[in-house]
């Protein structure tokens, strides 16, 4: 099956709206066919996407990037945000060169693609000169895709569900340097998105717009019998939390926000975390471990989307149809964001 990437779909709908079919676009960009194909297909080199958007007339922009060329314009979020470029091609699973040379606006359109991911870029097309239709916005969960779970509670969750056997969008394939040690680490490499998963998964997907997909595999896992841990933003307004979170899984609203990785700052969003699948066994070991969390338990999200009476004897009162008081749980365990332990963290 042929699996059109952003960028490559990009390139793809604006090709038809053009009225080109993929001969007569090589044609006129002095590319081959099958570089055409492969830049459609997110592979290939950079400088056929630029051949093919020159004779388009277009140009490759980013809704979160500042005015210019992309590779410049990347260069300039990562280091706004002091992401080494080392750390940044071992999260990507790809050589500092090759992060250069899409810096220099070359190299891969793979890398730019799984860059401007990473930094949440929101790629576009418009025509040159075109007025910038977006303003840059880092204030929320969807700039930047490097949000590393902090070490202490990747260990509780990991405890309470007696080990992870999956983590399948990783940093990092080295167990060792891993902020949750499954057992099987995925990389953007790997494509843990499209990959089978098996036994207990943690999941902190990316968060920027890919984040949908990724909810509605955890969910689609759990549903073949995996059980799925995930570390989400809290955006219970959003269609993946109404159509893959709220009535199909354990629900814990962390107090607090957390420090992801190694920042030193607590995010601009709030978190939860989410259980697919989890035996009852699992919820009351989450619910010890996340103390201090506002559990939303699924059982009761069924009963009271169901309920005609009312009122709940184990869960206390409803009110309207969908609306319910939920206990709060008392804490055992410390709140693994009061830690003082967390390593002087950098923005990812
Ligand atoms: C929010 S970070 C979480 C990292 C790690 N799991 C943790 O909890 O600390 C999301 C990670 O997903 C990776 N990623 C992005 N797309 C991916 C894909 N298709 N398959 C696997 N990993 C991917 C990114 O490189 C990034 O490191």
């Amino acid at each position: 099956m042929i699996r059109y990437t952003r960028v490559g779909s990009l390139v793809r709908t604006a090709r038809k709206s053009a009225g080109y079919t993929q001969a007569s676009l090589a044609k006129k960009a002095r590319i081959g066919l099958s570089a055409l194909q492969g830049v459609e297909q997110g592979k290939g080199r950079a400088s056929s996407l630029g051949a093919i958007l020159k004779a388009l007339g277009l140009e490759l922009r980013g809704r979160q990037l500042p005015a210019g060329p992309v590779g410049a314009a990347l260069l300039q979020v990562r280091e706004r945000r002091k992401l080494s470029r080392r750390r940044l091609a071992k999260a990507l699973g790809v050589s500092v060169d090759a992060l250069v040379s899409t810096e220099r606006g070359g190299g891969l359109v793979s890398v730019l693609e799984s860059y401007g991911d990473a930094v949440a870029a929101r790629f576009y097309l418009a025509p040159p000169g075109e007025k910038r239709k977006f303003s840059v916005n880092q204030g929320n969960s969807t700039g930047n895709d490097l949000w590393e779970t902090p070490t202490e509670l990747g260990q509780q969750l990991s405890t309470a569900v007696g080990g992870f056997d999956l983590d399948p969008c990783a940093a990092t394939a080295d167990r060792r340097r891993a902020s949750v040690k499954a057992k099987v680490l995925l990389t953007a490499d790997d494509d843990g998105l499209a990959a089978r998963w098996h036994g207990r998964v943690f999941v902190n997907p990316p968060y920027s717009r890919g984040i949908a997909e990724w909810i509605r595999k955890c969910w689609h896992e759990s549903e073949r019998g995996c059980v799925v841990i995930g570390l989400v933003p809290a955006r219970p307004d959003t269609g993946w939390w109404h159509d893959y979170v709220a009535n199909k899984a354990d629900i814990y609203m962390l107090k607090g926000r957390l420090k992801f990785g190694a920042s030193r700052t607590n995010a601009p969003f709030p978190s939860s975390v989410v259980c697919w699948n989890g035996t009852p066994e699992l919820v009351q070991k989450l619910t010890s471990v996340l103390a201090d969390a506002w559990h939303i338990p699924k059982t009761v999200q069924a009963r009271t989307k169901h309920s005609k009476q009312g009122f709940s004897k184990r869960s206390g009162p409803t009110r309207a149809r969908g609306q319910q008081v939920y206990p709060t749980n008392q804490g055992r365990i410390k709140n693994p964001m009061k830690s003082r332990n967390h390593s002087a963290p950098r923005e990812g």
